[in-house]
């Protein structure tokens, strides 16, 4: 469908939701039994959502290099009123494949769903040397020598790489989580979740810096741009999984990944909530309509007169007044080019084909265990008509 601007709207064929109201409630209690992955979760954003969460019924996988914090962590989740009971720690440097392959397999055996309904792709780390400080990516030295080595680019490996092996692997767990066993005997879960299709969600932890300049930090800005696109790209087309990706962008909120030069520098600007950011995942993570969107979390703001001279003003002092939460990217579907609307119509004709191919393949298989049983039947009325004749003989 044309849109007047003379671009394609694909929302339809993406099977992504509309945007969405931040004023409406939702319901946090289809958390209960969600098996949850969290990397980087053993401090920070990770552990407060981790905490908020098993408070509401979901286990949680920690995935972190910070084996105590982790294991401190997981023990405090399991004494939570209203915990399940079922959380794990395992110690993974999202930099390391095999770290994270191990991971995967450890959390969906653990889990008591069987399978992993929900991956947070978290783990992510500040750039310590900038411009400022004189070393680290703009400030090379020596590279006019022989051997010189290649840079060792730990925040781009951790904060870009390690979250495409998280979301590689969680293409491949989620769809996963069907175990027929578990459906069966409703072991482990039970409930009303359980009786329906199981939700599949991959949340991906992005940064304002994904869509902003963040000068003097470009492996940080760069990985966190890598993110947003990460999350462009499969917002558009994990529907053929069943998947559903969200992003969630924070501006700087107090954790231990702003160093206090980062904070002598936002002094009296105003600092996201560990809180807001919980609550933006939060809903993005229970409301199981919301597919392909994402979520700016900042400074709590509000807008002081009308239209265009409306002034945006931080409201300070912890105040609960504001909004802090943001749609990005909310019409990102509404406009492409011919490309991806041709793209996009292809993977929905393939899905159609797969769809149809299933359906053969089952009659088929229908058909091939039917006369199989037909052909068993016989056999056992011959043998026992045989028997019957050896006896009167
Ligand atoms: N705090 C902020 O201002 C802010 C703003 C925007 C986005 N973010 C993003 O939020 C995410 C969480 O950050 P946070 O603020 O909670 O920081 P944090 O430092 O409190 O937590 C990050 C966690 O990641 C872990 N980690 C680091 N490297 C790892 C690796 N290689 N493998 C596994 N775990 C590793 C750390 O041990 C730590 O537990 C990050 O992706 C960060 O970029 C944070």
């Amino acid at each position: 469908m044309t849109t007047p601007q003379g671009g394609f709207d694909i929302s339809p064929l993406t099977h992504t939701s509309g945007p969405i109201d931040l004023s409406l409630p939702y319901t946090r209690s289809t958390l209960a039994h969600k098996s949850i992955l969290i990397t980087g979760g053993a401090s920070g954003l990770g552990a407060a959502f981790a905490r908020h969460w098993a408070a509401h019924g979901a286990h949680i996988t920690i995935a972190d290099v910070d084996v105590s914090g982790g294991e401190t962590l997981v023990a405090e989740l399991h004494a939570l009123p209203g915990s399940s009971g079922h959380h794990l720690f395992c110690r993974c440097d999202v930099t390391v494949w095999e770290d994270q392959l191990r991971l995967f397999r450890t959390a969906a055996a653990a889990s008591p769903r069987g399978g992993i309904d929900a991956v947070v792709a978290n783990a992510g780390i500040p750039e310590r040397d900038s411009a400022v400080t004189g070393r680290g990516f703009e400030n090379p030295v020596g590279l006019d020598q022989d051997g010189a080595p290649a840079p060792p680019l730990r925040v781009l490996r951790t904060n870009m790489i390690g979250v495409a092996y998280t979301c590689h692997l969680a293409m491949f767990w989620l769809p996963r989580n069907r175990d027929p066993q578990y459906r069966k005997s409703g072991a482990g879960g039970g409930g009303e979740a359980d009786e329906r299709e199981r939700d599949r969600h991959l949340l991906l932890i992005g940064s304002v810096a994904g869509i902003t300049p963040l000068p003097g930090q470009p492996e940080y800005c760069a990985a966190k741009h890598g993110v947003t696109g990460l999350f462009r790209a499969l917002a558009g087309s994990t529907f053929r999984h069943g998947v559903r990706v969200n992003l969630l962008l924070p501006y700087f909120t107090d954790t231990p990944l702003v160093p206090w030069q980062g904070m002598m520098f936002l002094a009296g600007a105003g600092l996201a909530r560990v809180a807001d950011v919980v609550e933006a995942g939060t809903r993005l993570m229970a409301d199981e309509g919301i597919v392909g969107r994402a979520l700016g979390v900042t400074a709590p703001v509000e807008v002081v007169g009308d239209g265009e001279d409306g002034e945006v003003r931080v409201v300070g002092g912890g105040e609960r007044r504001g909004e802090a939460i943001w749609e990005v990217f909310a019409h990102d579907h509404e406009h492409v080019e011919v490309f991806v609307w041709r793209y996009v119509r292809l993977m929905n004709a393939l899905l159609k084909v797969r769809g149809w191919v299933g359906f053969m393949g089952d009659l088929v298989r229908f058909a091939w265990f039917r006369r199989r049983e037909e052909s068993r039947r016989e056999q056992s009325r011959r043998e026992q008509s045989r028997r019957e004749q050896r006896k009167r003989v």
